[in-house]
């Protein structure tokens, strides 16, 4: 088990291209499943959450190659349609595959979905959209085996709430069903037009991403393309809290800067300079931060659950006091505690945490308690004064591409100690 180890107090200065999206690739990766040829998915980041999602479509019979960030996968000789119970705890995503597994092969197998513990996150809304759809499921032995005995039907599909994930898989399951599906208060992020983007371009029939309602008329087959994914957002706001935090003047490049519209305008509240151009973001940040009136966390367009993290290391060094508010997830404050540690105070009560800013937090060993949770306490290393060792980098590695070498890049001293036992450490550069 590897840790960060952060040498704080250093101002972050310089550019950065932002890697792809996590939260669009993983999806496109298993859309391609759906069609019968090859697929090239350009600017695809280097995460285990990709890796993971590239095991699952080699263990369905995909051919899959990696060149650089651009992955190329051949499904035509792909015939399974069980993902294996060890790859579907590896993380949350691989339960976007069953659309795709349902779409291609007519039935599917498949076990409860792992990932960050960061609240119940059941499956019930996939299950209901693919049953809408003409699926029937049944359980056997902690596994959901599913058929489709007449077959994949457009049908009407309302969402009690707009998840991201079972948005995903009803068009998964829905672009090559026979007739016309609705979808009906459908999860409208960028990385779900970007999903529908790119089914699209494989001669899907998709209208409406990025609206509350999205209309699908099936097509018979999707033929291969090549996309390239969007830029990832949650990165790009993660390392513009690092710059501002530690009173920095950090250039992001590659982003799309819309993507950003509910958090460009809390930084500039907390008293940094945001300048926009083009597919840029640069912040300055000023001498203190100023505290944020209120963050609450909403579906898009609003404020990101993904953000919510680095903004409580961002508030607990602010002057004055924050409220945060956690709509989307029960159990998203779990950096709370560890933030406490180095010094922050932070009172939180289920999903409310007020947080009272401090002039300085202090180094202190902490532990990552997931991936979002965890690039927040490496972002206050980076402000603390002293050592701050974050252990759990596993967390981190699902999401952030390089993270400690693109912070390196900034000015920040930071390395990965390899193993926690002492046997060996490497510092990177
Ligand atoms: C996706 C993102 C994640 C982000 C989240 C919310 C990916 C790989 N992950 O996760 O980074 O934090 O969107 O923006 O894209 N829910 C149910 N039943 C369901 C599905 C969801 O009750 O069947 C609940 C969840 O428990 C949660 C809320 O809906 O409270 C939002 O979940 P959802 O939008 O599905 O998030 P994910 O797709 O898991």
């Amino acid at each position: 088990m590897s840790a960060f180890v952060i040498n704080g107090g250093r101002r972050l200065n310089g550019n950065l291209r932002v890697q792809g999206s996590k939260n669009s690739v993983l999806p496109i990766l298993a859309a391609t499943l759906l069609i019968n040829g090859k697929c090239v998915i350009h600017n695809c980041p280097a995460l285990s959450d990709t890796e993971c999602t590239v095991k699952i479509l080699k263990s369905l019979g995909c051919k899959v190659q990696r060149d650089g960030t651009s992955i190329c996968v051949d499904s035509t000789s792909a015939t399974g349609f069980e993902i294996p119970g060890s790859l579907m705890r590896e993380m949350r995503s691989s339960v976007v595959f069953l659309g795709a597994i349902l779409g291609r092969m007519g039935k599917a197998t498949i076990s409860a979905p792992g990932g960050c513990e960061i609240g119940l996150r059941p499956i019930d809304l996939h299950l209901y959209a693919v049953k809408r759809l003409g699926v029937d499921i049944e359980e056997s032995y902690g596994k959901l085996v599913c058929t489709v005995p007449n077959g994949l039907k457009g049908t009407k599909i309302t969402f009690s709430f707009p998840s991201v994930g079972a948005t995903e898989n009803a068009l998964l399951a829905c672009v090559t069903a026979k007739g016309n599906t609705t979808i009906v208060n459908c999860a409208r992020e960028p990385e779900i037009i970007d999903l529908c983007d790119f089914l699209n371009s494989c001669g899907a029939k998709i209208t409406g991403a990025g609206e509350s309602i999205i209309s699908v008329e099936g097509v018979k087959e999707l033929h291969g393309c090549e996309h390239s994914v969007i830029c990832d957002r949650i990165a790009a706001t993660t390392y513009l809290v690092a710059g501002a935090v530690t009173g920095g003047d950090v250039e992001i490049h590659n982003t799309v800067p819309i993507h950003l519209n509910s958090i460009l305008p809390l930084l500039e509240e907390s008293g940094c300079d945001v300048r926009v151009r083009c597919k840029s973001i640069r912040l300055k940040a000023p001498g203190r931060l100023k505290r944020i009136d209120k963050i609450i966390t909403q579906p898009y367009p609003g404020f990101p659950t993904d953000a919510q993290a680095p903004f409580t290391t961002l508030t607990s060094i602010a002057s004055g006091t924050s409220v945060i508010v956690e709509n989307i997830f029960e159990s998203r404050l779990k950096h709370v505690p560890e933030l406490v540690r180095m010094g922050a105070k932070i009172r939180a009560e289920g999903r409310v945490a007020v947080v009272e800013g401090v002039e300085r937090l202090y180094g202190a060993e902490v532990i990552s308690p997931d991936l979002r949770g965890g690039a927040a306490l490496v972002v206050a290393g980076l402000c603390a004064s002293g050592t701050t060792v974050v252990k759990n980098t596993n967390f981190i590695d699902r999401g952030y591409e390089d993270f400690e070498n693109n912070l390196c890049m900034l000015n920040a001293d930071i390395y990965r100690k390899v193993k926690t036992d002492g046997t060996k450490e490497k510092k990177k550069l």
